[in-house]
């Protein structure tokens, strides 16, 4: 017998727009949207004056499993992302070891099916020496990946990629699509030689100021559309950068577009002020850039030269972080405020609960071909998440689910909270539990899709 569930008088975020209607879930499938008020089901959710949307899609997170689990792990990450309506995330390729061959990838995908209680894909990290192992993930089935990750700019682990020639060859020959940490290394060494004296964690972003996100940036655009090959702009961080892709992408046909770009809530919320309160805690990279910035990359998101939303979530021990500057790490830690960060500013009328739906859920999954998630369509997978918009609640250290134990918005009171979420049409977070099992699915990719632009906006 298939087990359904039924849920009634939610508002729901379907792809044309809120409406009130029921949604029923049979087998982990959306079995029916406006589902007859009756239809026979095994459980039924009266969800009167909350709304639901589709699970979050996350594509960039640092589980930091294998090799670095005394930040993170797959486990404590994915119950993190459970709690924060986060049903699927992307997971970066700069663990240990490095996820930079396609037994990497095999074994990282292994270790998510016995920990993550989301469901789960990583990236292939791209060095100076493995174009092989990167055009082989491309080929190789059974073995599914998002695409390639190059940082064109070091950031935490060793897997800088400056080199001109290597970056030809990756963009000529692999046929995975691509994504980027832009920071231009030169400019960011040049910068830090410039600076004497002791340091403090201000300087963070002189050393790694605009002109280092932007020249890296405009390489990789450059490269991407020589090459023709699908690109994707990590953590842009600058006014300059969305100006870029928003000529970039005007100038060319619709169809024949190939770059799409994301921001991160630390670059949304925060700016180069945050240092006096924050310190280390807000050091990142990309770092900070000024208020002007932080406006820019908003408007962006409204006016669609950026497409999406992801938190890179980056997490570093406490001890790590208090380490003076530069010794402290970069990153930041924010799977389980990242929704709740966004519903808050539709409370205040910044977006609206639509734009979240298709910065967070939707358009994440055409970015990545994702099959099955992003929306809540008939025949869609049931990756759900209920949120309170009324619900008040203060962000605290001592609250975190994640491993490092503490979040830059600590403090904060932030109104709207998911109160339940579904990974697979089982419910994996409610009432402040939060699931054990390991439930998460690896994530599917359609290539054939052809990725963002392909399916229309
Ligand atoms: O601040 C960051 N931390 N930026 C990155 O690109 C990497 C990340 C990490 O892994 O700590």
């Amino acid at each position: 017998m298939p087990h359904r569930t039924l849920i009634r008088n939610a508002r729901v975020a379907l792809p044309g727009g809120v409406a009130r209607t029921s949604v029923l879930i049979e087998d982990g499938i959306i079995a029916g949207v406006d589902a007859a008020r009756h239809a026979r089901a095994d459980e039924l959710v009266d969800a009167t004056g909350l709304h639901l949307l589709p699970g979050v899609i996350d594509d960039q997170v640092h589980f930091r499993d294998p090799g670095l689990t005394h930040k993170e792990d797959l486990r404590t990450g994915s119950r993190a992302c459970a709690a924060g309506g986060v049903t699927s995330f992307l997971e970066m390729p700069n663990t240990v070891p490095q996820t930079i061959t396609v037994d990497a990838l095999a074994a990282k995908l292994e270790l998510a099916a016995r920990r993550s209680v989301v469901n789960y894909g990583f990236y292939m990290g791209a060095t100076t020496g493995n174009l092989d192992e990167l055009c082989r993930a491309g080929r190789t089935s059974g073995v599914a990946t998002p695409g390639i990750k190059i940082f064109i700019g070091s950031s935490t682990g060793n897997m800088l990629v400056d080199d001109q020639e290597c970056l030809e060859a990756i963009f000529a020959e692999t046929t995975l699509p691509i994504a980027a940490h832009c920071e231009d290394e030169g400019t960011v060494r040049a910068n830090r030689a410039r600076l004497t004296g002791p340091l403090t964690v201000h300087d963070h972003s002189r050393i790694r100021d605009h002109k280092a996100a932007i020249t890296a940036t405009l390489r990789a655009i450059d490269l991407a559309e020589r090459h023709r090959h699908r690109f994707h702009v990590l953590h842009v961080s600058t006014a300059d950068e969305v100006q870029i892709i928003a000529d970039h992408n005007r100038i060319i046909a619709h169809h024949d577009r190939i770059i799409t770009a994301e921001a991160c809530p630390h670059h949304l919320f925060f700016d180069t002020s945050d240092y006096d309160r924050l310190g280390t805690l807000a050091q990142m990279n990309p770092s900070l850039k000024t208020a002007a910035d932080r406006d820019a990359l908003w408007r962006g998101l409204k006016e669609g030269a950026i497409q999406i939303v992801a938190t890179d979530h980056a997490p570093h021990t406490r001890e790590e972080k208090a380490v003076p500057y530069p010794g402290s790490p970069s990153g930041v830690p924010a799977v389980e405020v990242f929704l709740p960060l966004m519903l808050n500013e539709v409370n205040r009328g910044r977006c609206t609960l639509e734009d979240v739906a298709a910065w967070m859920c939707d358009r994440p999954a055409r970015i990545w071909d994702i099959v099955g998630k992003g929306r809540i369509e008939r025949g869609y997978d049931a990756d759900l998440v209920l949120v309170d918009m009324e619900k008040q609640q203060v962000v605290r250290n001592e609250d975190q689910r994640c491993k490092s134990g503490w979040s830059p918005w600590h403090g904060s009171r932030l109104r709207g909270w998911p109160v339940r979420t579904w990974v697979g049409g089982r419910t994996v977070f409610e009432d402040e539990r939060v699931e054990t099992e390991a439930v998460g699915r690896e994530i599917m990719f359609d290539r054939k899709r052809g990725g963002y632009w392909a399916t229309g906006d």
